[in-house]
C-alpha cells in the first residue's frame, strides 16, 4: 500500500522509499523489513499516515526520520542542520588517507553542522582530537548530541563562532564544507534542498565563493607544518577555489571527483 502510494505519486524508487518509511515508523533497520515482510505493523500505522503525507509532499525521508547514515554511522539531523550528503563521505575518505600514520592528529571543522565530517574522523582515528565551529547554536547542539551518541564527545571542543574567530592553536587538518550556493540561486534550488536545508548552510554570497576567500585568507595561520586543508566545493567551483587557495600560498593541490565525475573536493597544503 505504501509502495503503491509512492508509485502513483511518480517516485521512481517507490519500493525503497516505502521500506525506509516503514522501518522508521517501526523503529527497525530497513533490512529487517526485507527479511520479515509479514511482520505486524499495527502500532506503527498511526505514525505512518503523517509521515507518508510529508514524504509525498517532497520532504526528504532523512528529514522525516530525523536521521541519516553517514560513513556507516547514524547521525541525528534536525531542521537546524544541513542533511549530510553522501559525496561528503569522499572528503572524509580522502582526509583519512592523508592522516594515515598520525596517531593523534588535531582537526578543525569549519561549519560543522551535524558534525558529520569531524565526528566521523574522530570515530575513525581513536586518538584524534578536534574543534567543531559553527555560527549556529542550534546546529552545535545537534553536533554535540551526535558526538555523545558516537562516544567521541570527550575529544571535541565546540565553538559557536564565525569561522576562525576564537580558534587557537595549530591543526594537522582543516576541513570545511562551507555554504557555497550563489545567493541569487537560492530561490531556484530544488525544493528538497531549498525548503529543508537551512539557508545559513547554503548561502555562499554573491558568487558562492565568500567562504573560500575567507578560509584561504585565514587557514594558513592555523595549519601545522605539513598539515592538509580539505574543502568541499559546489558544481563548477573547483578551479576557482584552487586558484583562490593558490594565490593565498597553498600548494600540493589534489582535486577529488565524485562518482558522477564532478570535481567536488579540493585538498592542499599550507
Ligand atoms: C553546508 S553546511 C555543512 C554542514 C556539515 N559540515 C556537513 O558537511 O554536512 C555549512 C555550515 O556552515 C555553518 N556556517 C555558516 N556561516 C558560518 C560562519 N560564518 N562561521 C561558521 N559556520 C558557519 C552553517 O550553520 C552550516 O552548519
Amino acid at each position: 500500500m505504501l509502495a503503491a502510494a509512492f508509485r502513483e505519486a511518480g517516485f521512481e524508487d517507490f519500493r525503497f522509499m516505502a521500506r525506509l518509511l516503514l522501518a522508521d515508523a517501526l523503529g527497525v533497520e530497513p533490512g529487517e523489513i526485507v527479511l520479515n515482510p509479514d511482520r505486524e505493523i499495527g502500532s506503527a500505522m498511526e505514525a505512518l499516515g503523517p509521515a507518508l503525507a510529508r514524504a509525498l509532499s517532497g520532504e526528504p525521508l532523512t528529514r522525516i526520520a530525523g536521521r541519516r547514515s553517514f560513513y556507516g554511522r547514524d547521525f541525528r539531523v534536525t531542521p537546524d542542520v544541513l542533511d549530510p550528503r553522501p559525496e561528503t563521505e569522499l572528503l572524509v575518505e580522502e582526509m583519512l588517507k592523508r592522516l594515515a600514520g598520525q596517531r593523534s592528529p588535531r582537526l578543525l571543522d569549519l561549519g560543522t553542522g551535524s558534525g558529520a565530517i569531524l565526528l566521523t574522523l574522530l570515530a575513525e582515528i581513536p586518538q584524534a582530537t578536534g574543534v567543531a565551529v559553527d555560527v549556529s547554536p542550534a546546529a552545535l547542539a545537534v553536533a554535540r548530541a551526535n558526538a555523545e551518541a558516537l562516544g567521541v564527545a570527550n575529544r571535541v571542543a565546540f565553538h559557536e563562532e564565525d569561522l576562525f574567530a576564537g580558534v587557537i592553536g595549530l591543526f594537522d587538518a582543516i576541513l570545511s564544507n562551507p555554504p557555497y550556493i550563489p545567493s541569487a540561486e537560492l530561490a531556484g534550488l530544488e525544493p528538497a534542498v531549498r525548503d529543508f536545508d537551512p539557508a545559513l548552510a547554503l548561502d555562499g554570497g554573491l558568487d558562492g565563493l565568500d567562504f573560500y576567500r575567507r578560509i584561504a585568507a585565514g587557514a594558513r595561520a592555523f595549519l601545522a607544518p605539513g598539515g592538509w586543508l580539505g574543502v568541499e566545493v559546489g558544481a563548477g567551483q573547483a578551479d576557482d577555489v584552487s586558484a583562490l587557495f593558490g594565490a593565498a600560498g597553498f600548494h600540493d593541490f589534489f582535486v577529488r571527483t565524485d562518482l558522477a565525475g564532478h570535481a567536488r573536493h579540493v585538498f592542499c597544503r599550507g
